[in-house]
């Protein structure tokens, strides 16, 4: 190969290799920080990390370790209902927020897409407050409005925003949810997963995961090299 076929080819299996890779990895972004260990841990129990990472516009409202007491004796379905609340359906930065043309927004959350949610239940209500604070509450009617932005923990605009809130979003998500029942999710300071022994559920799937994206890359590596010899095969001619 000659030089310049050489660096068509690097080029293009860069090229391909990069887009086929996720733009963010919501875990190795919490990991970052200790206050958010047993939020994190509880994305990737419910496995929304993984549906988080395939989105290419969202907002994750994160609260910190000692706000998730809240949690305690409830099962994992109810606490996948709540976090997926927690995880807006768009981008919203601090700026985007402060910015926005009327004092309060509906926005659509992950909860509204599961098809779990009744009425107003899969919607967040984000208010701007006159002394120009951004609080968060349920959309259904009636909800207080307690769950306020501390600050930017990420951004990488247009694409994932992780904001502080002061305190969970709590809705009565109870229908299919008998309080208290097998899977009890407590014990506040769980592990990391990554150092988890007893999340082998999560280990499984991802080790599924990096299989299929390992998968993808071989097939974009392939896709590739048959592009750049087809480059070169046109450049010799
Ligand atoms: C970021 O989001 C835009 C759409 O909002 C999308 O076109 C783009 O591919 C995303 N970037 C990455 C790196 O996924
Ligand atoms: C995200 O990062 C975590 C921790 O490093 C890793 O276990 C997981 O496989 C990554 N997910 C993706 C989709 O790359
Ligand atoms: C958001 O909640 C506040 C306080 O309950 C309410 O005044 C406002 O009308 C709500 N916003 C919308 C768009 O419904």
């Amino acid at each position: 190969m000659s030089s310049s076929s050489c660096a068509i080819f690097f080029f293009f299996a860069s090229t391909f290799l990069y887009t086929s890779s996720y733009s963010f990895n919501i875990t190795e972004i919490l990991d970052q920080y200790d206050d958010f260990s047993t939020f994190n841990a509880l994305l990737s129990q419910t496995k929304l990390a993984s549906t988080i990472n395939h989105r290419k516009t969202i907002t994750v409202l994160a609260f910190s370790n000692e706000a998730i007491s809240t949690f305690s004796g409830q099962s994992n379905t109810v606490i996948k209902d709540i976090l997926s609340l927690h995880i807006i359906l768009d981008y919203y930065d601090i700026e985007k927020l402060e910015n926005m043309n009327k004092m309060s927004l509906i926005l659509p959350t992950l909860f509204e897409s599961s098809g779990d949610a009744k009425g107003k239940q899969g919607f967040l209500n984000a208010t701007l407050t006159r002394n120009g604070d951004i609080v968060f509450g349920s959309a259904v009617p009636g909800s207080i409005l307690n769950s306020k932005v501390e600050e930017s923990v990420a951004s990488q605009p247009f694409n994932v925003s992780v904001l502080h809130i002061s305190n969970a979003i709590m809705i009565d998500v109870g229908a299919h949810a008998p309080t208290g029942s097998s899977s009890p999710v407590s014990s506040p300071p769980r592990p990391r997963p990554a150092q988890s022994p007893h999340d082998s559920g999560d280990h499984e799937n991802a080790d599924s995961a990096n299989g299929v994206s390992k998968l993808n890359s071989r097939f974009d590596l392939a896709f590739a090299l048959v592009m750049s010899s087809f480059l070169w095969f046109m450049t010799v001619l």
